[in-house]
């Protein structure tokens, strides 16, 4: 059976996949590649943070109660701490403002590598504990936010 940490660890690679060919049609010029890519990374980051804010951390939380201190509140402190940087790139991304775009990447990544290496090693392996047979359910509800 597919593990949640192997689905959403598989999602971190290809969302690191898009913004690294984003970051590289920004640096070469390409308007019509940074564009695209752009605008699809925001969207699977932006996903792939409902799936973990909207359904896997809530479960999480109600499994174990581990509610006002554990790994998911922080791990929601730092979607937070994304949220303005996600903001200058999108409008990097509306003034097809390569320079910016690669600015604010780099930011975002500066919090997101040890982010998602947190869920990777910590987070995503406790809620597959937590939830034990309960995990594949759980997996076709994050499944159906990637459709
Ligand atoms: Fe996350
Ligand atoms: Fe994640």
């Amino acid at each position: 059976m597919e593990s949640i940490s192997t689905y959403m660890q598989h999602d971190h690679v290809e969302i690191d996949g898009i913004a690294e060919r984003a970051t590289a049609a920004a640096g070469a010029g390409d308007t019509g590649a940074m564009a695209r890519e752009a605008a699809l990374f925001l969207q699977r980051l932006e996903q792939h943070i409902d799936m973990e804010e909207r359904v896997l951390f809530p479960a999480f939380e109600e499994r174990t109660g581990m509610r006002e201190a554990g790994p998911s509140v922080q791990m929601r402190e730092e979607h937070v701490q994304m949220r303005p940087i996600l903001d200058t790139m999108r409008a990097a991304l509306a003034a097809a403002d390569g320079q910016s775009w690669q600015r604010g990447s780099q930011a975002l990544l500066e919090i997101l590598v040890p982010h998602n290496a947190k869920e990777e090693q910590m987070m995503y392996p406790m809620l597959d504990d937590a939830m034990g047979p309960d995990a594949a359910a759980l997996l076709i509800d994050v499944k159906a936010m990637a459709a």
